[in-house]
């Protein structure tokens, strides 16, 4: 459910859970122009600069947010990216977000490019995607103080908009604001319509030198502060990466995750080189016809499910933006078919939630040719997707260079005068490339460049092949034991592709197709979907049924593995591999997450999340350095 919102009688939004006005009378624009916009001396204090990182306290109707949007779209000297990490713990409906933007029809666009990407909004951290990837808007739901601790970077200015400190003390409270100071590094400024003097006390004990600037009416002072404590700031936990400057890099792999890192890194300014051993991008695993885009869900909404959430919308916005849906992809939902009697969701999960996973209904799986009574899932935001073509996509970004037929055998340390930290050698030694920083991307064959981490090949095959428009194949793409993807349209090919399979072959990396396996995909999909099976009978009879098969790349625990290759000693040779059976779900948001760490952005992830991908817990312990008795 979302949060209600009152509009008075005069338009003023009113929240009846605090009983405040989201905006005072003399308007939202103007606010946050004048108290946030111009209180943190935006948007000349961001200009020429490469980045520029807000923090707010308060989401609200977003009014904050898509002025400061505005501004940034105005100024010629503009930041490259702009990060909005904004904190919000009773997300409104998005039609109150258009209905509070209808009033300044300048930001009608931004309003509702936010509306439509307004969904999903469970507890935890969402990252919205804007103009072409260069506004990032984090989304922190749920209550201020968590998700204060959950997000760590160095703000570059601080909005401070809860509703009034006396009805909403959570927001201004000491501890809240001393979380809200761990941000800030020396000069950052803060902003706030408020001069309460409790907010006032606590903002000076953290740091904040204050001074009170002319309110807009009906509030006659506003309050404008910079970061200068009198003391040395001193961090407790992890520091934030120290961000790197840009430069050239060399990716080794132009399959998804390769050409997501080179997507990530040449928006941000990086001139990227993907070197690939194969003839052509999308040669190894990623070569996948068609692949299946759909979360994982678990009762207790376990971290892999909050990782494929995560990632699917990092996908979702990639798709969007590179490729022609009902073409390349399409949006189709998707039933995931359990052998338990009662399929259980996380509490509350139901269609009407923010979550977009519930119990598919007796007529979604009599339109896809089930009996109604199977226990199963409906996936809302779930798709298949031609892989290739999002990977030749991510390599068309200006900035990117594709070098194929050469494999990486050596990467060494630049020696004498050379610009470049690291060159790169085939096995005849011959200099594939230098780069200042070098991310191997191989998939299963990463282990030959990354031999400290434990990577298992898992072998798979598929079956596949065309069939007529009207075959009485699903609509919707299924999941469970197997899957079936059908109905996908292939350019001037005579009739439509499906897909079924896949097999898993662990400590397997042996291309060559197997009759056994495909006769074992068949068995799967009679199962699956005994209808299909039967529709699909003569072609596999028939032997026109093709076999495609891959390696995935597979960690110890199944989630990828994003991170420097060895923490300290050469920490700019990364690792963005093990995308596992889930390459379309991790690849997007393990390349932002790669980019945002060297560049000390704010993470798409909460802390613990993204710890969970870190290269960290897969690499062996440092030996310890045996205690030295005196004498
Ligand atoms: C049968 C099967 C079905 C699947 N179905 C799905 C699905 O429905 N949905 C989904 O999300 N995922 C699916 N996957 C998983 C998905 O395909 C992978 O997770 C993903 O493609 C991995 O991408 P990658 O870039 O890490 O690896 P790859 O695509 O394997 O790319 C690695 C590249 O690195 C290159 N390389 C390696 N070493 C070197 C070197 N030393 N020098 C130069 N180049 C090098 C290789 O040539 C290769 O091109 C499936 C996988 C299989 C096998
Ligand atoms: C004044 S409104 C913010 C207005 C907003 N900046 C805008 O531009 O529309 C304050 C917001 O703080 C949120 N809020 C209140 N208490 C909170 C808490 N404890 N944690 C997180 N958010 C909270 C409210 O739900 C409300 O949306």
């Amino acid at each position: 459910m979302s949060e209600p919102v009152d509009w008075r009688a005069d338009g003023v939004p009113r929240s009846p859970r605090f009983d405040d006005i989201y905006h005072s009378e003399s308007g939202a624009l103007a606010q946050a122009k004048h108290v946030f916009l111009h209180g943190c001396g935006l948007p000349a204090a961001w200009a020429g600069q490469p980045q520029w990182r807000i923090l707010e306290t308060g989401f609200g109707l977003g009014l904050s947010f898509l002025s400061t949007w505005q501004a940034w779209r105005n100024d010629a000297k503009r930041p490259r990216l702009l990060h909005f990490v904004s904190i919000e713990a009773f997300p409104v409906a998005p039609e109150d977000l258009l209905r509070a933007a209808a009033r300044h029809p300048e930001l009608d666009e931004l309003a509702q490019a936010l509306a439509a990407q307004w969904h999903g909004l469970l507890p935890g951290f969402h990252r919205l995607c804007f103009d072409e990837g260069r506004v990032l808007l984090t989304l922190c739901i749920g209550d201020v103080q968590p998700m204060l601790r959950a997000q760590r970077f160095d703000a570059d200015s601080i909005f401070l908009d809860g509703f009034s400190p006396q009805r909403n003390p959570a927001m201004w409270n000491h501890d809240t604001l001393k979380q809200v100071a761990r941000f800030a590094q020396r000069g950052t400024r803060i902003a706030t319509w408020t001069i309460a003097r409790p907010v006032r006390d606590a903002l000076s004990q953290c740091g904040f030198r204050l001074a009170r600037a002319p309110g807009l009416a009906p509030k006659r002072d506003c309050l404008q502060g910079v970061f200068e404590p009198s003391w040395q700031v001193r961090r407790r936990g992890p520091p934030p990466e120290a961000p790197v400057a840009t430069g050239r890099c060399a990716v080794i792999g132009a399959g998804l995750a390769g050409a997501a890192v080179a997507a990530s890194l040449a928006q941000r300014g990086w001139e990227v080189v993907v070197i690939d051993a194969a003839s052509r991008p999308a040669s190894g695993a990623s070569g996948l016809p068609v692949g299946m885009l759909a979360p994982h869900v678990s009762p207790d909404d376990a971290l892999l499910s909050r990782l494929t959430r995560a990632g699917i919308r990092a996908t979702w916005q990639q798709l969007c933006l590179r490729l022609d849906e009902g073409v390349d992809w399409r949006a189709t939902g998707v039933i995931e078919k359990r052998a338990d009697a009662i399929v259980r969701l996380p509490d509350g999960w139901n269609a009407e939630g923010p979550n977009e996973s519930w119990h598919a209904t007796p007529d979604q799986l009599r339109a896809a040719g089930l009996p109604a009574d199977n226990p199963a899932l409906w996936h809302a935001r779930a798709a298949w997707v031609r892989t290739p073509r999002l990977v030749h996509a991510w390599l068309a970004q200006p900035g990117v260079e594709v070098k194929q037929g050469a494999r990486v055998a050596r990467i060494e340390r630049s020696t004498g005068a050379a610009a470049m930290a690291w060159s790169l050698f085939d096995a005849a030694g011959a200099l594939l490339a230098e780069a200042d920083r070098v991310v191997i991307a191989g998939g299963f064959e990463s282990t030959a460049l990354a031999s400290s981490l434990p990577l298992q090949p898992v072998r798979g095959q598929v079956a596949w092949g065309h069939a007529r428009a009207d075959a009485p194949l699903p609509r919707t793409p299924l999941n469970g034991n197997g899957h079936l993807i059908s109905h996908v349209p292939d350019g001037d090919v005579d009739g439509e592709l499906w897909l079924t399979g896949a097999t898993f072959d662990r400590d397997s990396a042996d291309l060559a197709p197997r009759e056994g396996d495909t006769a074992f995909n068949f068995e799967r999909l009679s199962r699956l979907h005994p209808g299909a099976a039967k529709a699909l009978a003569p072609a596999f009879e028939r032997g026109e049924v093709h076999a495609w098969t891959g390696v995935r790349c597979a960690s110890a625990d199944r989630r990828p593995l994003v991170g420097p290759l060895q923490p300290g000693v050469a920490d700019s040779v990364w690792v963005c591999t093990a995308m596992g059976s889930r390459g379309l779900s991790f690849a997007a948001l393990c390349a932002e997450l790669l980019a945002a760490r060297w560049h000390g952005e704010p993470l798409a992830l909460p802390a613990r999340l993204a710890q969970a991908l870190d290269t960290q817990r897969a690499l062996p312990m440092p030996v310890p350095v045996p205690h030295q008795r005196p004498g």
